[in-house]
């Protein structure tokens, strides 16, 4: 530990210090390290994020900290600007600041330093003030077990007069050589889509305004070497978690410093400070690693080792959304209910259209009883009857929203949000609750709980399906956005404690809220509405470069694809949502018997691989086909693995050429087995690695591979791989 009076604190820049190296702070933890000059001026500097530096000294640490102090230029300042932990222009820093604000226009300027600092290993916390500002911050800085960088500030207000907060972020300095910028972008039925930039001088920003991340958000912003990719590269991301407005940087100076950081993003006066005051902002979380891949392992393994971490194995869901959409009858969902049941399917969940006045997306929001006109004894029947069938009953709810025409909007006008008089556009034909108005929030509660007291629910679906616009507390009142994220997240957290067991999705339009803040009080989160595997091949490989594949939700779309019009093989869909959260969203009802013992033996393969999705670690290959799509899970211990090999268009070879399955050990023997997908005769028929139940070391499938199947557009091959060594695996017949 760093005590107080260790720190030098009384610095003169241009008077040479008696100890030039300074003090150094080494965090270090699961593979990362994280060195801090704490006597950089005016205040410390991030000198190394990155690679663990075993094997330093604090001796050569505190050099590697002089090694980056940069030099007086002409045409600069006499004292060198420095990206700072909160850099600000008080201290020198002319790039984007992270600290912006003022005393009702005045008072702006901000030059912060170093008071104390206390720190392990892996932990530090700094205390920094300025004194003619009138503000302290402290900056809660962290190395988690798998090597993830969190960084958290708080900023309050020491002045005796109101202090508005413009800008807050946390930055992350990234290596020099870090030139290509990796994000994602999309819409509606296309989250995640990647896009890549050359990473030059200025600014780079995301910004999501949308009041939750929205489906163009990307969840991290990545800066790595040119042409980096899963398998190798080094890449650095940084993610905020918060499920509100939200701003991402990467910035490149003349100044030979460039770093990511990111932070909530405020409305103007949102954040008002009276004196005394303070806010605290979300986590910044960084990760970095050779790949990408190795960057969302970071992200996987920290996230598994919550004791909130969901560890049942992940229920086989029906999700009745587009089977029958609006039309509810207690018949038409028995049936449904028998048809999963016959699959396999353990959990039933009830999706939209069943509360007072829901016939259709145009009214009922708010008023959260269950329609009596089309259940006249209310849920029980069903629920009772999923019981009976050994499924768990899961509902659909949408907390956040009112339509206009709802009761509750007719009495409570006033808990809708609002900037002017008239409300803001209308999306979906609904407005937003003001959960942070107290009686709405208590009316939302109760409603939520009256509930879950009288139905054995096991599951909500949580869904927001609309951008936020204008959100203010009522005409001429303030910005609404950070206090209605932080009353969901109170909403979340009471729920969950009052109803212990209970497992909550977030789904936002499809995969417009995904990020971890509210990961950390949810269970999964519903990737897009996309149901396409074509669509969603991209979507999960993205998505999963900050969730766990198991928590995030997969479904087996029905034949003709109700958001592209598209139509697919079983096989192939199945393959496609067979490495997360699996589900079926299709009206099962309708299916012969051939068909649906097609689905079942998925089913059952998907509870085979589920205890290795939950655990292992996600292999994204870096192929030089585009037309070959192929990925995996590898167990911990690399005993086993599950790939698929997925042709998503055709290929210029044909038959084409060979695919390399890494991840696995280089030392072990591993015998392959096909396990799904393509039923075409061309894969079944000469693919000599099947026909001869071949065994191949880890080192030859990486660094040689085989030949995948024969396959028309749009198929998917899966396969086993058990190492000879391993215990013998219990799976059974396969979904062949
Ligand atoms: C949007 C969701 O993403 C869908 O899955 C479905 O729940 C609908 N909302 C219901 O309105």
């Amino acid at each position: 530990m760093l005590s107080h009076d260790e720190v030098t604190t009384d610095h003169t820049p241009t008077a040479p210090q008696p100890d030039a190296a300074g003090r150094v702070l080494h965090l270090h933890r699961g593979g990362t390290s994280v060195v801090v000059d704490l006597d950089a001026a005016p205040h410390p500097a991030i000198v190394h994020w990155g690679e663990e530096l075993t094997g330093s000294s604090e001796q050569t640490l505190r050099g590697l900290a002089v090694a980056a102090r940069p030099q007086r230029v002409s045409g600069g300042l006499d004292e060198p600007a420095r990206a700072t932990l909160v850099a600000t222009p008080g201290g020198g820093w002319l790039g984007t600041p992270g600290l912006e604000g003022h005393r009702d226009g005045a008072s702006f300027s901000v030059r912060l330093e170093l008071v104390d600092v206390q720190a392990d290993d892996h932990r530090a916390q700094l205390s920094l003030v300025d004194r003619e500002a009138r503000l302290s911050v402290q900056l809660e800085l962290s190395v988690g077990t798998a090597g993830l960088f969190h960084q958290r500030i708080t900023l309050r207000n020491d002045g005796d007069s109101r202090y508005t907060v413009q800008h807050l972020h946390l930055a992350f300095p990234v290596p020099w050589d870090a030139t290509e910028i990796l994000d994602t972008t999309g819409r509606h039925l296309r989250e995640r889509s990647p896009q890549r930039h050359p990473f030059g001088y200025g600014t780079y920003l995301r910004e999501s305004r949308r009041g939750r991340p929205g489906a163009d958000a990307t969840l991290v912003l990545a800066a790595g070497r040119p042409g980096f990719g899963f398998e190798r590269g080094r890449v650095h991301a940084v993610h905020v978690a918060w499920s509100g407005n939200h701003r991402l940087v990467a910035e490149r100076s003349v100044s030979g410093e460039a770093f990511l950081a990111g932070g909530e993003l405020f409305a103007p006066g949102e954040v008002v400070l009276a004196p005394g005051g303070s806010i605290t902002s979300p986590e910044a979380i960084g990760s970095w690693g050779d790949g990408l891949s190795e960057l969302a392992h970071r992200f996987h393994d920290e996230w598994r080792s919550r004791p909130a971490h969901p560890r049942r194995p992940r229920p086989i869901t029906l999700n009745t959304w587009e089977a029958v959409y609006f039309d509810h009858s207690l018949e038409r969902l028995t049936a449904l209910a028998d048809a999963a049941a016959s699959v396999g399917v353990e959990r039933f969940v009830l999706d939209d259209g069943w509360f007072v006045g829901r016939r259709d997306d145009t009214a009922g929001l708010g008023d959260w009883y269950v329609d009596p006109t089309v259940w006249p004894d209310g849920l029980h029947p069903l629920v009772d009857h999923v019981h009976d069938r050994g499924m768990e009953f899961g509902l659909w709810v949408e907390p956040e929203m009112v339509n206009p025409d709802s009761d509750l909007a007719r009495e409570h006008p006033d808990w809708i949000l609002r900037a002017r008089m008239a409300l803001p556009q209308s999306a979906r034909q609904q407005q937003v609750l003001d959960l942070a108005h107290e009686d709405a929030y208590a009316y939302i509660a109760a409603r939520l709980h009256a509930l879950l007291d009288e139905y054995p629910i096991a599951y909500l679906k949580w869904d927001h399906n609309r951008d936020l616009l204008d959100a203010g507390s009522g005409p001429e009142g303030v910005a609404r956005v950070r206090e209605h994220t932080l009353a969901l997240y109170r909403l979340l957290d009471e729920l969950k404690a009052a109803h212990p067991g209970l497992e909550i999705e977030s789904c936002a339009s499809g995969g417009a809220r995904v990020d971890l803040g509210i990961l950390a009080r949810t269970d999964r989160i519903w990737t897009s509405d996309t149901l396409d595997p074509l669509e969603r091949l991209t979507n999960q490989r993205y998505t999963a470069l900050l969730v766990p594949p198991e928590l995030m939700g997969m479904h087996l779309t029905s034949p003709v694809v109700h958001s592209t019009g598209r139509t697919v093989d079983l096989d192939f869909s199945a393959a496609v949502a067979l490495l997360g959260h699996v589900g079926i969203e299709w009206d099962l009802t309708a299916t012969d018997d051939e068909t649906r013992s097609r689905i079942a033996a998925w089913v059952e393969l998907a509870k085979h691989v589920r205890p290795l999705v939950a655990a292992g670690r996600t292999v994204d290959v870096d192929g030089t086909e585009p037309g070959i799509d192929v990925r995996g899970i590898v167990a911990r211990d690399r005993s086993s693995a599950v790939f698929t090999l997925t042709q998503t268009d055709t290929t210029v070879a044909y038959p084409p050429g060979r695919v390399r399955i890494p991840g696995l050990d280089p030392g072990r023997q591993y015998r392959i087995r096909v396990v799904g997908g393509s039923t075409t005769a061309a894969a079944q028929s000469g693919l000599e690695w099947q026909d001869h139940g071949i065994a191949l070391t880890g080192r030859e499938l990486d660094a040689v591979g085989l030949r995948p199947p024969v396959q028309y557009p749009q198929r998917s091959t899966v396969i086993e791989l058990t190492a000879e060594d391993g215990a013998p695996h219990q799976a059974q017949g396969g979904a062949r």
